[in-house]
């Protein structure tokens, strides 16, 4: 039975800072982003954004679809909410986000973490579940904002999005395939302790485990698989920043390279980098923004071969591949995508520490937050720590 992605789209903030104004504000060069961790932009959320806002917006275009398409919206049976952002420690963001879509009260609804891996984990049960009820279809969410303290290295790789997609059996734009390569290890790369708002990481200590796991997820898919390097048309990783990718590209091919030159392994990632160069990591949704970025810019991908490698710190990297089907085109929501970020509103320093610095109120309190986004769903405030959603 084949089983995959149906459809998939994203959202970011309509905020974002140009690093060349992080650079000229914090003393480093602006080719040290632009060229040394391949970033221009990064996306900053308002203060009425939040996970639960992204993803619902996410959402949308796959909700239209289904409704253009005459599908009903109670074949969606299970939401599985991927994020590092929680915003509650016993109540699933996803929960919120199932009202605001109006789902229906017979879909299952569950939050699941592991850093940046945890929407793979949900794709990978998704496929498993729609396997047994092949009528159903499971949304698979991922959403995040990349935070770290200011002044640090890792300022200039935040960020924040939400990648949506619908699971299915018969999937209209992948055809995800059973193997897949796993490693796991404990290791200490990057963390965010329960107290802390901001994420703690050994910059360069994680950069060296994410390639450790890279090779090791491919050796264990070269294990279940007997598809070889040769076989991939396309690769999409985990993207902390662009040149983690390029590193990481690099990192696979070397041993498999035969007769590809540089220009080649370049073509085979080149265009999923392209939104996150100007919207930065978005943690879980990273990887799924850039396999979007990729269908977005590379035209007839029908029958053509893409590996995907997740990286979550702490770690779990796995490795795994798809097909693109005949057709897929027409599941596209390139042109909403593109208009998106076009109209983004480039903020100054002074705008994103504001923006960096507000915080929830946490003294149980009525609180409205000024209007900011753009999206649909915006959080409207807080109230006897109760978060108000409402829709635009
Ligand atoms: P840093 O110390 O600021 O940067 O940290 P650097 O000094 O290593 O420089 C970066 C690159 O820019 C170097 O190139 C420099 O040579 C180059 P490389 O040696 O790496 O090829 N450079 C320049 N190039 C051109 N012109 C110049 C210039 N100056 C320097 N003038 C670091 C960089 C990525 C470590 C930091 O930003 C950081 O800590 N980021 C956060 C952690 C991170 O993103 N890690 C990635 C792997 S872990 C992961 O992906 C998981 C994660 O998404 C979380 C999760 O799973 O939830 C983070």
């Amino acid at each position: 039975m084949s089983v995959g992605i149906d459809d998939i789209s994203f959202y970011t903030s309509n905020f974002c800072l140009d690093l060349q104004e992080l650079a000229a504000n914090n003393g480093a060069s602006a080719a040290k982003y632009t060229v040394g961790i391949g970033q221009d932009r990064m996306s900053i959320p308002g203060a009425d954004e939040d996970v639960v806002t992204m993803a619902a917006n996410a959402c949308l275009p796959l909700l239209e679809g289904m409704a253009e398409r005459g599908e009903q919206i109670d074949t969606i049976t299970s939401v599985l909410f991927a994020t590092e952002t929680g915003i509650d420690q016993s109540k699933a963001a996803g929960v919120y986000l199932h009202k605001l879509l109006g789902l229906s009260s017979h879909c299952r609804v569950v939050e699941l973490k592991h850093a940046c891996y945890s929407a793979t984990a949900a794709l990978q049960m998704a496929a498993a579940m729609v396997v047994r009820k092949p009528a159903e279809k499971v949304l698979v969410i991922a959403a995040d904002i990349a935070r770290y303290e200011r002044q640090t290295p890792g300022e200039a790789t935040q960020g924040c999005g939400a990648a949506a997609m619908l699971v299915t059996t018969q999937p209209r734009i992948i055809e995800l395939d059973p193997e897949t390569g796993v490693h796991t290890e404990d290791v200490m790369d990057f963390w965010r302790p329960n107290y802390r708002s901001t994420a703690i990481v050994d910059g360069k200590y994680s950069t060296k485990v994410y390639l450790r796991s890279v090779r090791a997820a491919w050796q264990d898919f070269q294990r279940q698989s007997s598809l070889l390097f040769k076989d991939f048309d396309y690769f999409c990783y985990h993207l902390p920043f662009s040149r983690m990718a390029q590193k990481a590209h690099t990192h696979l091919a070397n041993g498999h390279k035969h007769h590809m030159t540089e220009d080649d392994l370049s073509e085979q990632i080149d265009a999923s980098l392209i939104y996150n160069r100007i919207t930065g990591n978005s943690y879980t949704a990273a990887l799924y923004i850039g396999f979007i970025s990729l269908l977005d810019h590379v035209a007839d991908m029908v029958g053509k071969r893409v590996g995907f490698f997740s990286y979550g710190s702490g770690s779990v990297g796995e490795f795994f591949t798809g097909k693109l089907v005949a057709g897929y085109e027409a599941m596209l929501h390139t042109q909403r995508h593109q208009t998106m970020l076009a109209d983004r509103q480039p903020i100054s320093y002074a705008e994103y520490v504001e923006m960096y610095d507000f915080q929830v109120p946490t003294d149980g309190g009525t609180h409205d937050f000024p209007q900011q986004t753009n999206g649909r769903f915006r959080l409207a405030g807080i109230s006897q720590h109760k978060r108000q959603y409402e829709a635009r």
